[in-house]
């Protein structure tokens, strides 16, 4: 047997293990689209921040360990709205660059130098930040939940600049910016994009309203990762230049077979400090999730989330009130 005959094997021994002891243990498993393709095709449902915090509220009482492939805060808010449940994850380490980028100190002192401000947070925060707010969005509803409020409401929006930013010039609005970012989406390159560009003409630009001005303004469609996944579907065109995380492009290609979907490119050297030196365009935090992983996750039952019961109910209430208006 060469060696990626037995890479396919252990690969093929691992899925059917997972299948196996996701029954046994009669556990859900939920996966974010920015996850491995193998986990997502192992996932009982797959999807964007809004979908999978949607999903993870209507859960029946019947589920008793639900396994979330995501980042820490995902675990958290499916913790938060299923707390009766166990909520286990591959890895705890699967942090999120943005998230860390508001340290709830900072952000309270913040909030208290904008006095009147209504404060509204995308949810790629700590349950700390989510409970100093009074609203939370993804970028999936982001636009909704904005304009929910008074157009001379005076709001503040962390910790995504650049979704804040988009906000801002989609609405009128002029929110005080959390100074935020992640450094998957600060990465890419416009000038890359615009030579992708050149050479493929008819190609759509796919954009994640994480990513930074320029990028943006050279979006066809900017969206969530699921908004982004249904224009592709919708469209048309045959081809797509594509500027979020690489993951999703899983789900593009098999949703869409006959279409080909071109990673928009990164820069080197964009992203900041803790931005990985390899030049690709993942979320080193969501690629922790690997097969192994979850293997080893569904049989010991273990990491499990546990959040300080406090704060989550003060995080309760403004994932309540996002998803009561989106
Ligand atoms: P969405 O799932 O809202 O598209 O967000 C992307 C993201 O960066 C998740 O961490
Ligand atoms: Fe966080 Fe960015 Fe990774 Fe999303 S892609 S989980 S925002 S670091």
């Amino acid at each position: 047997m060469n060696r990626n005959d037995c890479l396919g094997t252990a690969r093929e021994t691992l899925m059917d293990e997972i299948r196996r002891l996701k029954k046994e243990k009669g556990a859900v498993v939920l996966a974010h689209y920015y996850t491995e393709g193998d986990v997502q095709e192992l996932a009982d449902i797959i999807g964007d921040s809004l979908a999978l915090a949607r999903k993870a509220a209507e859960l029946g009482p019947e589920i008793s360990t639900v396994v979330m492939c995501g980042v820490h805060f995902m675990g958290e808010t499916v913790k938060v709205l299923c707390p009766g449940k166990t909520v286990l994850m591959p890895d705890l380490a699967a942090g999120c660059s943005l998230a860390d980028s508001c340290p709830a100190d900072d952000f309270k002192a913040f909030i208290e130098a904008h006095p009147g401000h209504t404060v509204i947070s995308y949810v790629n925060t700590s349950l700390e930040v989510k409970a100093l707010s009074d609203v939370l969005v993804t970028s999936g509803n982001a636009r909704k939940v904005v304009d929910s409020f008074p157009a001379d409401e005076k709001i503040i929006f962390g910790p995504d600049r650049n979704l804040g930013a988009y906000i801002n010039s989609v609405t009128g609005r002029s929110m005080v910016l959390w100074d935020g970012a992640c450094h998957v989406h600060e990465r890419f390159s416009a000038e890359g994009i615009k030579a992708l560009k050149d050479a493929h003409p008819d190609a759509p630009v796919l954009v994640h309203p994480e990513c930074k001005r320029p990028v943006v303004l050279l979006g066809d469609k900017v969206g969530s990762t699921a908004a982004l996944l249904d224009f592709a579907r919708n469209s048309e065109a045959c081809e797509f230049i594509v500027a979020t995380e690489s993951g999703i492009l899983h789900e593009m290609r098999k949703a869409c077979p006959d279409k080909s979907f071109i990673p928009a490119p990164p820069s080197a050297g964009e992203g900041g400090e803790g931005a990985p030196a390899c030049g690709c365009n993942d979320c080193t935090y969501m690629k922790l999730n690997t097969l192994k992983a979850l293997r080893d996750c569904l049989r010991d039952s273990a990491p499990e989330i546990t959040v300080d019961p406090v704060q989550a109910e003060g995080a309760l209430r403004s994932i309540n009130r996002m998803l009561a208006l989106s």
